[in-house]
């Protein structure tokens, strides 16, 4: 680089951070956000919703999923700013009165996790399936987590608790 391109760099100003309104969970949440942090950055670090993971951040182990509007994005490679006018669903927002949405409780009961690193993305993957078809076959669980990654599980205690779920709607 130019030193008069060093110099330009550095005295280039600073981008303003944009006013947004995101609704997380059902609740309205104004906040300002600066044009490049991501949805995942926002709700952890902005929001103190640390229930959705960053793993890889690029898109590629669906740990930061959560779900826009009833489909199951990686929030990791999805702008803040963008999603404005979306319904914005996490983890945290799953449970209802204190009692766990029955995705949860069947992780618990079969056992589908160990370090718990990728359960949320897991559970928000699974969520956003049901909202859409509440009795998937074995063939639509699966390719609804195909993006979500576990290093620890070898994945059948996940899918048990899935099809758990399922039977229990
Ligand atoms: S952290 Fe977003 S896909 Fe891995
Ligand atoms: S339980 Fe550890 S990564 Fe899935």
């Amino acid at each position: 680089m130019s030193i008069a391109a060093d110099e330009q760099e550095a005295t280039a100003p600073e981008s303003e951070p944009i006013p947004l309104v995101l609704s997380v969970n059902g609740v309205k949440r104004e906040l300002a956000v600066e044009s490049h942090e991501s949805l995942a950055e926002v709700l952890r670090d902005r929001l103190n919703l640390r229930g959705t993971k960053i793993g890889c951040n690029s898109g590629e182990c669906g740990a930061c999923t959560v779900v826009l509007d009833g489909v199951a994005v990686c929030s990791c490679v999805t702008l803040a700013c963008s999603v404005a006018d979306t319904q914005i669903t996490t983890v945290e927002g799953l449970a209802t009165d204190g009692e766990l949405h029955r995705l949860q409780q069947a992780f618990i009961e079969h056992g589908g996790f160990q370090c718990g690193f990728c359960t949320s993305g897991m559970i928000m993957s699974a969520y956003a399936l049901l909202s859409q078809n509440d009795q998937p076959s074995e063939e639509e669980i699966r390719i609804a987590l195909q993006g979500n990654v576990c290093r620890c599980t070898g994945y059948v205690q996940i899918l048990q608790a899935v099809r758990a779920a399922v039977g229990s709607a």
